[in-house]
């Protein structure tokens, strides 16, 4: 007689088993808790604060999805800031459980099965080069010696523009209220946007994103202006910021406007780059063309973040643009009501450049006190001229010339702009590489002179505009580029837009 052959259970056999066990007492566990009208969340946040949750508030509060970073930070600052204080981060399983509300997560007996499972992260760049990982759904069981509190972290795509939002539940409405209160103030004071660089570029459609900037390293040495023109700007940049203290304590205002205008290619942008590369403990916001419909929202950070910084470049560009505010105003009146609107106290500069000062003449004058002082960054004179030359022909030997060798270049670049002559030193030094194949290039007086005729008289007028020549009187309106920084690495903060922007965590105090 024979039998069948029986088998040992395989290790795979047994992990199986084990599994299916696993599930049949987990879905036991559900079944006795939808029974009991509950689920396998609620219980958990029951067992964390003691009492249903069902039956407790809940305080929520949305936030623009660019804090969400300063979100987690708070909340690792919180945990961190006293012994006495501990927290557990749950996620939640279940079938569209993201968009649900917490109540409705907590709440959920038998219409559908909420579980515990891990909590959603995201990467989220909190500096130029780095990101940091922070909790976009998932709740926080929240404890300070006696007191206790669930915190859900959801992302609501629902509306016009996504938006983060925290919901609170706790014992007593109050102890939310100052829970979200502290994570405010933490947030405030961490946020990773402090000291940063940032740019807010308008994205697809209506939307708009943060970007980080590195912050640009440009010495004294490389801006050629007059002595003067430096010092003014400096000094209502750099100089208010540094005596901040003495200043409010003598009553006076550290909000203030400077703006630079000139013909294209004379240094504006490389103007704000140096101040941008003094200014290393300044929140600074770079907005540009369509950038400027976020101007609000930057004015708001710039307040939550001070002392900052707000530059808006080519402010022209936008002074016709009468799509944005409510009444149909131009853009530019509304950026410069908002600038009216920040309050004096605050240690804001806002730096505005431009190459059509005729065209923001009237919406100055109009609305006068949003600029303190207008500086022309000008063609350079002949001392500027000598100084460029030098400093962008240091590597080819222009550096050593005597001021004789290089006045016939400086005449022939008379009236023309810093870029012009920077394009007068790189043709000079091309020329010289094409004469002498072999030995390190030097470029001569005569060369640059040279090159400085030959670039008068190319015949693409363009060429010349484009490099910021004289300003002929009848000259087309100059053609320019529009970014003034190139972003390097993609920030993805969440979407924005111009009208209705959300009010930024922390704003309300
Ligand atoms: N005053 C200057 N000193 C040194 N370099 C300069 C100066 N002005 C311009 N340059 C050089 O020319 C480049 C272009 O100048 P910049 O972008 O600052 O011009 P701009 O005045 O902002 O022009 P636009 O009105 O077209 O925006 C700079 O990146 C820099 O290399
Ligand atoms: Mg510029």
């Amino acid at each position: 007689m024979s039998y069948p052959e029986v088998t040992t259970p395989g290790a795979d056999d047994l992990r199986r088993l084990a599994r299916s066990l696993v599930q049949l007492l987990d879905s036991a566990r559900q079944l006795a808790l939808a029974e009991q009208g509950t689920n396998e969340l609620a219980a958990r946040v029951e067992e964390h604060l003691g009492v249903p949750p069902q039956d407790l508030p809940v305080v929520s509060q949305t936030i623009p999805m660019y804090q969400l970073v300063d979100v987690q930070v708070a909340f690792e600052r919180w945990v961190e800031g006293d012994p006495r204080r501990s927290s557990e981060i749950i996620g939640v399983r279940g079938w569209q459980r993201r968009s649900h509300t917490f109540g409705e997560l907590l709440g959920t007996g038998r219409t559908f099965r909420v579980g515990i499972g891990p909590a959603d992260y995201v990467d989220v760049p909190d500096s130029p080069d780095s990101t940091k990982s922070c909790i976009q759904f998932g709740i926080l069981l929240m404890a300070d010696e006696g007191e206790r509190w669930a915190m859900l972290v959801r992302i609501e795509d629902r509306g016009p523009f996504k938006q983060a939002v925290l919901e609170v539940v706790s014992h007593d409405k109050g102890r939310s209220q100052h829970l979200l209160a502290d994570l405010r103030r933490l947030a405030v004071q961490h946020s990773v946007l402090r000291g940063q660089v940032l740019t807010l570029t308008q994205g697809e459609g209506e939307y708009g994103a943060f970007q980080f900037l590195r912050r640009p390293t440009l010495g004294r040495d490389e801006l050629v202006l007059p002595d003067a023109t430096l010092s003014q700007v400096e000094e209502h940049v750099v100089g208010i910021a540094h005596h901040r203290d003495r200043l409010l304590a003598a009553g006076q205002h550290l909000k203030r406007g400077v703006l630079l205008y000139g013909p294209p290619g004379t240094g504006k942008t490389h103007t704000v780059r140096y101040l941008l590369s003094q200014l290393t403990d300044v929140t600074a916001f770079v907005l540009s063309g369509q950038g400027l419909r976020l101007f609000g929202q930057a004015c708001s950070l710039a307040r939550l973040l001070e002392p900052s910084l707000v530059v808006l470049e080519d402010v022209d560009l936008v002074a016709a643009d009468r799509s944005f505010g409510p009444m149909g105003n131009p853009l530019l009146f509304e950026v410069l009501n908002q600038i009216d609107g920040l309050g004096e106290d605050v240690d804001v500069t806002f730096l505005l450049t431009t190459n059509r000062v005729d065209i923001l003449e009237r919406a100055l004058s109009e609305r006068p006190g949003r600029v303190d002082v207008a500086v022309e960054i000008a063609a350079p004179d002949s001392d500027g001229r000598l100084r460029l030359f030098r400093l962008y022909g240091r590597q080819l030997g222009v550096a050593e010339l005597s001021d004789d060798d290089l006045a016939p270049a400086s005449r022939s670049t008379e009236g023309r702009t810093a870029t012009y002559i920077r394009e007068v030193v790189r043709r000079a030094a091309m020329a010289a590489a094409f004469e002498d194949g072999t030995a390190a290039i030097r470029v001569s007086g005569e060369m640059l002179e040279r090159a400085a005729i030959e670039l008068l008289a190319d015949r693409s007028a363009l060429t010349r505009s484009l490099l910021g020549g004289a300003v002929e009187p009848d000259a087309e309106p100059p053609i320019h580029g529009g970014v003034a920084f190139a972003p390097r690495g993609w920030v993805g903060y969440g979407p924005m837009r111009g009208r209705d922007e959300p009010k930024p965590f922390g704003a309300e105090h």
